[in-house]
């Protein structure tokens, strides 16, 4: 008798506009596995501190923090963070959050909240029949989920990028974030030791959606 095929992980890591959110995406439509976008997670903390007029610092965070109820709402085969029962909105790509999301999340209170509640987002999977998660961000393959059955790392080249943000229509400093990404204390951005490592800048997204799903079905069904 064949055995159930194994829960599969997924952690696809990058820099900003690297391709991360569209190419996680498409893989979790096509096998089906729960999306999870972490990038939304501090979007969303870091927009509901600016709501209310909470400066980036750990303490006065910390103490906010304390009061949030975050919870879980699975919809369209993604996993959204709710605040006190509301998945947020559009707001939370605006060019405030754009300039503030790198400050809130190099802090440690903010990064142990989500540390917990993004492991926990497995659990929420399974729950919900998903043969595995998808989850995009900066440390997911480095610190959330280490052990991760997967564990890609997108690169482009900062022009590309910058030239995909503009496409979208957005104002975004991407090339701050990274740099504060990069070198913050906790948790920074790296392509961790047995990540592997595509660079998109030359790629279309099919290219690199196909490329990953190649790794993923290999992983599923190994011969
Ligand atoms: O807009 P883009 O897809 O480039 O970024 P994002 O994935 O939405 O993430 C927004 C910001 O959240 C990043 O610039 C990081 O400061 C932070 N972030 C993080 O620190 N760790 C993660 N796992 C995901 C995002």
């Amino acid at each position: 008798m064949d055995s159930p095929s194994p829960f599969l992980i997924v952690a696809i890591d990058g820099g900003a506009a690297s391709g991360k959110s569209s190419t996680a995406r498409a893989l979790a439509a096509r096998f089906p596995f729960l999306h999870v976008d972490t990038g939304a997670h501090y979007r969303a903390i870091t927009a509901e501190m600016l709501r209310q007029g909470i400066p980036p610092e750990e303490a006065a965070v910390g103490r906010a923090l304390a009061d949030l109820a975050l919870g879980t709402r699975v919809q369209d085969g993604a996993a959204l963070l709710e605040i006190a029962g509301r998945v947020p909105g559009e707001e939370i790509r605006s060019p405030a959050v754009n300039a503030a999301v790198s400050h809130f999340a190099a802090l440690r209170p903010v990064r142990a909240a989500l540390l917990q509640y993004q492991r926990g987002q497995a659990e929420v999977a399974r729950s919900h029949g998903f043969r595995g998660l998808v989850m995009e961000g900066r440390d997911i393959g480095s610190v959330i989920f280490p052990d991760a059955g997967l564990r890609v790392f997108l690169h482009a080249d900062p022009e590309e990028r910058a030239r995909r943000r503009a496409r979208e229509g957005q104002q975004d400093s991407i090339a701050e974030r990274d740099r504060l990404d990069s070198s913050r204390q906790h948790a920074p951005l790296t392509c961790p030791a047995g990540a592997i490592d595509i660079n998109s800048t030359h790629l279309s997204l099919d290219d690199v959606v196909a490329r990953v799903a190649a790794l993923v079905a290999a992983r599923l069904s190994p011969p």
